[in-house]
């Protein structure tokens, strides 16, 4: 096993030797889709159309083995304290840990815990199912937001509840556009924080709390708690048995398996949400069991350190042709950056490569008709991940289906395919055009090609299907942070704009003066001033 920096060497040596070639000329070799591909139960990882070969492939599993990985998967789901600058394990795994087998943090087994409280929510999502409330508002931020948020949003197929709302920002309109045209007396709110102390959702939630007062609503049994401070669920009014805790051993953007997935749980019903941690689970399962060139999170974290950290590439693009998926990229946003955008390694070193890649992205085909001009023809290679289910929801609707696998397939062929100049000339010439202004005009037609992208396929959009997608991209995240040598669980870089907004409330109140403030934001906030009516 070689060391990490000579593994890093020689992924560097093979970019340059492999850096010009097409990735179409590696299809001559008539068993490249299926040695580049991977699957788990019905789920299939393609990382054909990326320029990694046989050579690369292994000298990015020998990357694995010199992080010693597999030791780092055994201390991660044992309950190890791996997230060292806090002191805490990391064990949002074992909120879908459904057999219930023992997982000791501090020689104290959390499994009877965990399931205690999964149990306490079903029996409280079925008695708001059951009981007229017509609508839910979740309000949180960051992952207690963008998980429950997203998952809903994935699975409205499989609604049978109330509906559900959610309210992140502290933008007064946030909150006001949702409550409009609620009932109070019928609605349910879930004040959604991790620590109860974050600005945004206790602002949300004292204004949310006023509402319903003012509307006939009764704080005191329509509104429910996700969080793991539970001296201050009980301040704000909250009884603890509408009070659903969890410990610090599961990060925000890892929570939604968890109380934090209440309203999921409201919408989809105990059994759906169920079927959404059993497949987490069973991505567990693969995670722990498949070997690293069979292990659909560690090839898809391998393709991911390739183009970012070896090639260079700043970003890469989810591009889930699922409209239901839509709101994927932010949550990936969160669970990947605020996971892997870090400068330092564990032992406070700076990190040797670069951090993790920009996510962003859109639902196709949408996406089609905005950005994907830049990925086809501009100057920067994004690599992209496209998703793909093989039938939708909508029976009556399948060529609308059919429509949309073409539109996917066809745009990683194209990424990978591109157009040569003489097909461009081609093309113009039996347009009728010649001489310099054929030229000019094949010029703007060209498509440089290869440029790389995976696709994961799977049957259908099901809670169980999102479960395996989620959990395969957290561990994706973790396999990323292990190569990085980065601590994957804290988010100290969102620290310090919480602490200066704290200390500018005042100074935009108009109580406390600019004096301390650089000329920028002293000029920022007195135009602010001046402009309010
Ligand atoms: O953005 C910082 C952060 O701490 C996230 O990690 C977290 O998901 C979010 O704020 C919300 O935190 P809480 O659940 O404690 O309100």
């Amino acid at each position: 096993m070689g060391s990490l920096k000579s593994q890093w060497d020689a992924l560097t040596a093979r970019h340059e030797q492999t850096k010009d070639r097409s990735i179409l000329s590696l299809f001559d070799d008539a068993t490249r889709a299926s040695d580049f591909s991977a699957q788990t139960g019905d789920m299939l990882l393609d990382y054909s159309k990326t320029n990694i070969d046989r050579e690369t492939r292994a000298a990015l599993i020998g990357l694995l083995d010199a992080a010693d990985l597999g030791s780092k998967r055994a201390a991660m789901f044992s309950g190890a304290p791996i997230n060292d600058t806090e002191g805490r394990a990391v064990l949002h795994t074992a909120l879908r840990n459904l057999d219930g087998g023992p997982i000791f943090v501090d020689g104290f087994d959390i499994m009877p815990g965990v399931l205690a409280t999964l149990d306490r929510m079903r029996i409280y999502a079925n008695h708001i199912r059951e009981n007229g409330v017509t609508d839910v508002v979740n309000i949180g931020i960051g992952g207690s937001d963008l998980g429950p948020a997203m998952a809903v949003d994935a699975l409205a197929p499989y609604h049978d509840g109330p509906r559900c709302h959610f309210v992140s920002n502290v933008d007064g309109a946030h909150i006001a556009d949702t409550l409009r045209g609620l009932d109070a007396k019928t609605t349910l709110v879930i004040v959604a924080s991790k620590t109860f102390t974050t600005i945004e959702t206790m602002t949300n939630a004292r204004t949310a709390k006023a509402w319903m007062q003012d509307h006939g609503g009764d704080p005191s049994t329509q509104f429910a708690a996700l969080s793991t401070a539970e001296d201050k669920t009980r301040d704000f009014g909250i009884p603890a048995e509408r009070v659903f805790g969890f410990e610090d051993w599961v990060g925000g953007r890892y929570s939604v398996w968890g109380p934090i997935g209440l309203s999921l749980m409201i919408a989809i019903g105990p059994k759906g949400f169920d079927a959404f941690l059993r497949g987490g689970q069973a991505m567990d399962r693969h995670f722990q069991t498949a070997d690293w060139s069979e292990n659909l999170p560690a090839l898809l974290a391998l393709v991911g350190v390739w183009h970012a950290q070896v090639c260079g590439h700043a970003s890469r693009a989810v591009l889930p042709y699922d409209q239901r998926l839509a709101r994927l990229p932010d949550y990936l946003q969160q669970l990947e950056m605020e996971s892997n955008g870090k400068s330092v390694q564990m032992d406070g070193t700076p990190v040797t490569v670069s951090s993790g890649p920009i996510v962003w992205g859109a639902a196709g085909t949408n996406g089609q008709h905005a950005f994907y001009q830049l990925i086809h023809q501009g100057t920067r290679i994004v690599p992209c991940e496209f998703m793909i289910a093989a039938e939708g929801h909508e029976p009556e609707l399948t060529h609308h289906h059919d429509l949309l696998v073409a539109n996917c397939l066809a745009q990683a062929e194209a990424l990978m395919r591109g157009r040569s100049i003489d097909e461009a000339r081609d093309k113009m010439a039996d347009a009728g055009l010649s001489g310099t202004e054929l030229e000019r005009q094949a010029r703007h037609r060209v498509f440089a090609g290869s440029r790389p992208s995976t696709t994961l396929a799977y049957p259908k959009l099901d809670p169980f299907t999102l479960g395996q997608i989620i959990a395969l991209y957290e561990h994706r995240v973790f396999v990323e942070g292990a190569v990085l040598g980065i601590n994957s669980y804290d988010q100290w870089g969102v620290e310090l704009g919480k602490e200066l907004a704290t200390a500018l409330q005042p100074i935009i109140e108009g109580t406390v003066d600019t004096s301390d403030k650089d000329g920028s934001t002293a000029e920022l906030v007195d135009f602010l001033q001046k402009h309010r009516s």
